[in-house]
């Protein structure tokens, strides 16, 4: 039998709120002035994955080397964008079922986080008005090891004080299910659009699925 679950971590980006897009036309910006080659199907790889790691992606199609600076640069320019892009964001680009699935989850007394690798957590929770609607969050300037390592998770459930195996982890990345399954926790795929995750524990189309 496996364990009762006290707590939910979620990740932000594409289960709790709709940034993908803001993503894409951000690193799009960055790759066309540079002449580098990008499209969706390039972007999907970037999920989960961290800022530099997303840059080492798109550098594989790249005409020439970058140097360690230029890599930094090119980084900090594509979020700049994004910055500007998720300025817009509001709550309305909450994804559906979220803030049900967050009001059950608290009624019944399971303690929810955040764990991303996003360093912009701060600023999307914020201008989607759900800063102070997590117990815990956990996020890319609190670590130093991206998923599939499993830190960022372990800092959330830390912080909620309970054992990973005592924690749902909620993810629509690779990444992110390995780093949950690594890290002793029971893994929940989220796929919205058809998209299989192997080796999660479980999976679901919509957030409200966790009501059960
Ligand atoms: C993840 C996204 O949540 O955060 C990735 O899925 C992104 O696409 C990563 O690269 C890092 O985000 P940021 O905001 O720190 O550049
Ligand atoms: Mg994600």
């Amino acid at each position: 039998m496996s364990n009762p679950i006290f707590g939910v971590i979620f990740d932000l980006d594409g289960v709790i709120v709709s940034t993908d897009n803001c993503h894409y036309l951000a690193w799009k910006r960055m790759a066309d002035e540079e002449g580098i080659y990008f499209d969706r199907t390039i972007n999907e790889r970037l999920r989960g994955v961290s800022r530099m790691e997303s840059l080492e992606i798109i550098l594989e199609r790249a005409q020439r080397p970058y140097t360690d600076d230029e890599k930094q640069a090119m980084a900090a320019r594509k979020n700049a964008y994004y910055v500007e892009l998720i300025g817009s964001l509001t709550r309305a680009d909450i994804l559906p079922g979220a803030l049900d699935t967050l009001s059950y989850l608290k009624e019944r007394g399971v303690k929810v986080a955040i764990g991303s690798s996003s360093k912009n957590t701060p600023i999307i929770l914020r201008q989607i008005g759900l800063e102070n609607a997590f117990d815990a969050v956990a996020d890319g300037n609190a670590i130093t090891h991206s998923k599939p390592d499993p830190e960022v998770f372990l800092k959330a459930a830390a912080a909620l004080a309970l054992p990973p195996a005592c924690c749902a982890v909620v993810e629509d990345a690779k990444s992110g299910i390995e780093a949950a399954r690594r890290g002793g926790f029971r893994a929940i795929a989220y796929t919205p659009t058809p998209r299989r995750l192997t080796n999660a524990d479980a999976e679901i189309h919509t957030l409200t699925e966790l009501l059960v």
